[in-house]
């Protein structure tokens, strides 16, 4: 009966309502299930927990793509060792490791980001105060050092790529080297330490207790717990950190490992960027199914070799044109990062265009070929000028094989060195740490800021260069970040070390406010932060000079900069006037497109400067008796807005009430 067969459809209808998304949600909680248990690192799941209970420091030593990084923090969150609300930090080099894989632990974990899991990185924090597991920047952990000295509210912390031996990382592993030992001796257990104050002389009290056992308390009286280390590597040499840190345990984490064939070019390649183009088709036309990973040196070459696939695509068979780029870099938006991640449409082959990233940092599945044109950028530092260009060198014999490793880990794969294979020989066997060739202005502001002075007796896990300490210094002497006797300056140092930028973007900003042109200088310095606001693509060249010249300044490149950016805000404000918010970002990339600008990066300079930029500036209302004093921290009851920004009905404060009164908020500082 009609009506019958109508009632049944219906009925069918709201029961595939129910079921249809449940269904797609279970059965991808039963495949992220099997993948986690089908991780090398799964089966060593126990084992790992009784080191880190019977170690307080341990060394992690296993193959890229093993499982370290997104599971032993839940393992160690299972194992209980958040009780107590303490928190499982976990440090990474690399903004893009620490956003993509905190949204992979949080989607295993079931859970919305930012509540158990989330990560918090350099203008971005999505953390909450019921997040136990957080993914962070080596940087910004050391950023929180500033504040809480013994980086308290963390039960355990795992330094992740160690041995990409960023600055940062050479940095804390010094820092936490002192944390650790001071907390283990505070909970008067184990190693007690004869340190009752730490290199870094923060806010510390000593008490004699019955037993005269060393007690350390931080600057609120609170007892400090001990600290569980966790140092993790890909390298297969962990001697280096297991020395430093006085012989601690090392363990191994075995990895899969398929075979890989290694291919080289009969010739030197003069133009690696074509070469690599050539391959990518190379192995679209002629090779079987599986994706393609290719390593790129950075942002431009990545989007330029983007365009020349696009632009080529068109002139293949239509059956041939099914190939999806991906682009994966540092300053990428942290929403598209997350694409990589994602299987191409059916049909389609994935082609990763990444920075160095996806060496050992990020584990992208699916990819079978891997093009290594066997070049990489590097930041150098020369102490005898100053100058620290960003130049591009080859990689080193260790970075080469991890390359070619990522075509192996779902089964046997190829790899492209577009280099001869005599060359690979000559290769350099690993690469120079950070700290031995970068300007250390930054790292000695950070270190002063945090009390330690004395940077040439810092315990650095491998020495700087005098010559560059000593240039470094003296730089920070000249911007007036330090006093005669080598000491933060005050006010000038501090609030410079208070800002996360180079130094002399730092002293730039502060400068700029006695000059009132804040407003313009934050838009410069974001600008300057991110990777080249325009491109020129040889085809085009005309063209983009042409426009480029409606935004240039006679005066010079950084009001350029700062045209380009008013002229993007306005053309975007009055968008907004006519259109809904998402309609005017997309003409906002349409208007970026038509003027040759990378609206990528201007995107990132507009986040840079939201975040810079720190609320309102606002001065003190001639009516409050406060009116010529120079208060530390206020609170204020009324804002009043004529000309300029008035705050009215004032009281001074200590900041630390602050978080007294509201953890939630400024829970960093305790
Ligand atoms: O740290 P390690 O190199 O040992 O491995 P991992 O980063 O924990 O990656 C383990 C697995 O998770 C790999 O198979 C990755 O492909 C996968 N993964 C993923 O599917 N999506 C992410 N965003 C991160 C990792
Ligand atoms: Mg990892």
């Amino acid at each position: 009966m009609p009506s019958m067969a109508s009632n049944y459809s219906t009925h069918t209808a709201k029961i595939n309502q129910l079921n249809g998304p449940k269904a797609d949600f279970l059965a991808r909680r039963q495949k992220i299930e099997q993948h986690r248990k089908a991780l090398p690192i799964a089966t060593v799941e126990k084992k790992l927990l009784e080191e880190v209970s019977n170690n307080d420091i341990l060394i992690i030593v296993g193959e890229t793509g093993s499982g370290k990084t997104t599971q032993l923090p839940q393992y160690l969150f299972n194992g209980g060792f958040c009780r107590n609300g303490g928190i499982i930090g976990v440090t990474q080099p690399r903004r893009v490791a620490a956003v993509t894989v905190a949204k992979r632990v949080a989607e295993e974990c079931g859970v919305t980001l930012g509540q158990k899991v989330g990560y918090s990185i350099r203008f971005e924090d999505t953390t909450s105060s019921s997040t136990r597991i957080k993914y962070m920047t080596d940087g910004l952990l050391l950023r929180e050092a500033l504040l809480d000295p013994y980086l308290s509210k963390y039960s355990v912390i795992i330094v992740d790529e160690a041995h990409e031996r960023t600055v940062q990382t050479d940095v804390l592993l010094g820092l936490l080297k002192t944390v650790q030992k001071t907390r283990s001796s505070s909970a008067g257990n184990v190693a007690r330490s004869d340190h009752t104050k730490p290199d870094n002389g923060v806010l510390l009290e000593k008490e004699e207790d019955v037993q005269s056992t060393s007690i350390v308390k931080n600057s609120r009286g609170k007892k400090l717990s001990p600290l569980k280390l966790i140092i993790m590597s890909a390298s297969l040499d962990a001697r280096i950190f297991s020395e430093y840190f006085g012989g601690a345990r090392a363990v191994h984490v075995q990895g899969r490992q398929y075979p890989v064939e290694i291919l080289y070019t009969r010739q030197p390649e003069t133009d690696y960027i074509d070469a690599a183009l050539i391959t990518i088709f190379q192995i679209h036309l002629e090779e079987g199914p599986g994706d393609v990973l290719v390593f790129l040196t950075g942002q431009e070459e990545i989007e330029s070799i983007e365009r020349l696939v696009q632009d080529r695509l068109p002139k293949l068979p239509e059956s041939k044109r099914k190939l999806s780029i991906i682009p994966i870099f540092a300053s990428l938006p942290s929403e598209k990062q997350m694409k990589a991640f994602l299987p191409a449409p059916d049909g389609f082959r994935k082609v990763i265009l990444a920075t160095n990233i996806a060496e050992t940092s990020v584990t992208i599945p699916g990819i079978k070929y891997v093009i290594d044109p066997g070049m990489v950028k590097v930041r150098t530092y020369d102490p005898s000028t100053g100058i620290e260009p960003l130049i591009i060198v080859k990689t080193s014999k260790a970075q080469a094989l991890q390359r070619s490793g990522r075509a192996g880990r779902e089964g046997p794969g190829k790899c492209y060195r577009l280099y001869p294979e005599n060359e690979f020989y000559k290769l350099k066997d690993s690469t120079m740490p950070e700290i031995k060739r970068c300007n250390l202005s930054n790292v000695i502001l950070q270190l002063k800021a945090l009390g330690i002075d004395d940077i040439i007796g810092f315990d650095f896990i491998e020495e700087p260069d005098r010559m560059a300490i000593i240039k470094s210094m003296e730089l920070l002497f000249l911007l007036g970040a330090l006093t005669d006797d080598s000491k933060l300056s005050d006010p000038v140092g501090h609030q410079m070390s208070r800002l996360p930028l180079d130094p002399i973007y730092s002293k730039a900003l502060v400068v700029a406010n006695q000059f009132s042109c804040l407003e313009e200088m934050l838009i410069v310095v974001a600008m300057l932060s991110v990777e080249s606001i325009f491109y020129a693509p040889r085809e085009k060249l005309e063209e983009s000079r042409t426009a480029l010249k409606s935004f240039s300044s006679t005066e010079g490149d950084h009001l350029t900069l700062l045209n380009t950016y008013r002229a993007s805000d306005e053309f975007l404000e009055k968008s907004k006037l006519v259109s809904s918010n998402e309609k005017a970002e997309k003409n906002l990339r349409k208007w970026c497109k038509e003027n040759f600008i990378n609206s990528r990066s201007l995107k990132h300079a507009r986040d840079i400067h939201r975040a810079l930029s720190s609320g309102l500036t606002v001065q003190i209302h001639p009516s409050s008796v406060l009116f010529r004093a120079k208060p530390e921290c206020i609170i204020f009851d009324e804002l009043v807005r004529t000309n300029q920004n008035y705050i009215r009905n004032i009281s001074i404060i200590d900041y630390l009430w602050l978080i007294e009164l509201a953890p939630q908020c400024y829970a960093s500082q305790e």
